[in-house]
């Protein structure tokens, strides 16, 4: 790789320009752009689209597609698509919908669907006076912003509310103008943000305009207009229960009673340590990202939400309970997700859009449910495997063609590797050493003879 110096208009050169700069910073130019083409959609047309999606495009990145088949969620069936590249998350997601698909399946509810966005300002002002005001001021305010959401009202959300907050005792002269948004199946972000513009400005012209302030507080300076991703009105909660004997067989080892038993310490112990609580939601959010992305919504807006959300009790926390009582398990996630199934890429990705036909064209909370839903099968599959067999073997075993590929091992190869580690631990190594023998000519890998 060669010595890299600051490109400038990087961003005006031609997609092909930009190719053969960046090739050239590598020993072999020709065979990274062969490379990079090799990704290319055939189709010109499909590509652009591609392109389109974000800046200075090279290339495509392209991760796997799968199907979580057999969630039962409120009584209806889904084959739920993922995108994901971590091995063994799909698996674990179907292996959980099929467990709880005979036991009632999944249950959801709605708790809430309202979104948030600020104006943040400096001002030197009277709180009580401006606050007295505030009804005229947000008359204003909806009066401003009536051409951005007649439609969204006309689908049945809008604007909910529009407060003043005084946050003087956090940082002088600080306020904020809080208001609260309804946007139905579109995730929002466009609309809020293009609302809290018009607010600021509204704010702006009424303090100048206004007869009740003094010279001093007819200006205020606004830092920023933007939607907040912590959505905590937002929520929706997935739950699964069962008799505590539908837990027997889990594991040879342990009684439903002793799984149950496990699991809920599990569960506390995320509740209590932060270390462990990171490890069991990013469980949680391994499903709910696949979803998330799979269907062309926004991951990182997701998690940054769950993850405080986690906090909101003044310390980092399992999103997920559990609950045993009267011989019941009863296991749940609440979880923030501002999901959209209209606008944004949903409706732009050819393969979002075919993954919310599959899910049945779900509006926004559909979406919510299904997603908490495969939040919470991760979840119940990772912490199964933790209490039980541990997670390496399962973890290892989806892993295998991943190393395997690596090592560059033929069809041929994987096939016996595939029964060969059926009953051996898989590690880098144990593969390595696998292919090593398998390919110095007649050699007997633990006893098994392995025909060239
Ligand atoms: C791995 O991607 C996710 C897990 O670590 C989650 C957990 O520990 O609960 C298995």
């Amino acid at each position: 790789m060669k010595e890299k110096e600051i490109v400038c208009g990087f961003s005006k050169w031609s997609k092909e320009q930009k190719l053969e700069y960046i090739s050239n910073l590598f020993e072999n130019p020709a065979e990274f752009v062969q490379e990079l083409k090799s990704f290319y959609h055939e189709n010109p047309k499909k590509q652009k689209i591609f392109d389109e999606f974000s800046e200075n495009t090279i290339s495509n990145f392209y991760f796997p597609f799968g199907i979580a088949p057999n969630f039962l969620i409120d009584e209806k069936v889904y084959h739920i698509p993922m995108v994901i590249e971590e091995s063994s998350v799909v698996a674990a997601a179907s292996k959980s919908a099929k467990f709880w698909s005979d036991k009632g399946g999944f249950h959801t509810e709605i708790i809430s669907t309202t979104k948030i966005g600020q104006v943040h300002f400096i001002w030197n002002g009277n709180f009580e006076k401006l606050k007295t005001l505030m009804p005229d001021l947000r008359d204003r305010m909806m009066d401003r912003t009536k051409g951005i959401t007649a439609n969204m009202e006309e689908r049945g959300g809008g604007i909910t509310d529009i407060e003043l907050v005084d946050m003087t005792r956090e940082i002088p002269g600080y306020f904020q103008i809080k208001a609260t948004f309804e946007t139905i199946d579109s995730m929002g972000a466009n609309f809020i943000n293009s609302c809290l513009e018009e607010f600021a400005a509204e704010l702006k012209d009424f303090l100048a305009e206004s007869p009740y302030f003094s010279e001093d507080e007819k200006h205020c300076e606004v830092i920023m207009s933007i939607l907040s991703n912590y959505t905590p009105d937002c929520l929706v909660k997935s739950w699964v229960e069962c008799d505590i004997d539908q837990l027997e067989g889990i594991d040879e080892e342990l009684t439903g009673e002793q799984f149950a038993w496990k699991f809920e310490k599990a569960v506390q112990i995320a509740t209590v340590d932060v270390h462990r609580a990171t490890t069991h939601n990013k469980g949680i959010f391994n499903g709910i990202d696949a979803v998330a992305l799979a269907t062309g919504n926004d991951f990182r807006a997701i998690e940054a939400c769950g993850h405080t959300y986690a906090s909101r009790n003044g310390r980092y926390e399992s999103l997920s309970e559990v609950h045993i009582k009267d011989g019941k398990f009863r296991y749940s996630l609440t979880v923030p997700l501002a999901l959209g199934t209209v606008g944004g890429l949903t409706n732009l990705h050819p393969l979002a859009k075919k993954s919310l036909e599959l899910l049945g064209n779900p509006g926004a909370t559909e979406m919510m449910r299904i997603a908490a839903s495969v939040g919470l099968a991760n979840n119940f599959g990772a912490i199964k495997s933790l209490v039980t067999k541990g997670i390496q073997k399962g973890h290892m075993k989806m892993h295998l063609l991943n190393i395997l590929n690596q090592l560059g091992a033929t069809e041929d190869e994987k096939t016996k590797a595939k029964a060969y580690f059926e009953q051996e631990k898989v590690s880098y190594n144990a593969v390595d050493r696998f292919l090593d023998k398998l390919r110095s000519p007649s050699q007997v890998v633990k006893g098994v003879y392995i025909n060239k």
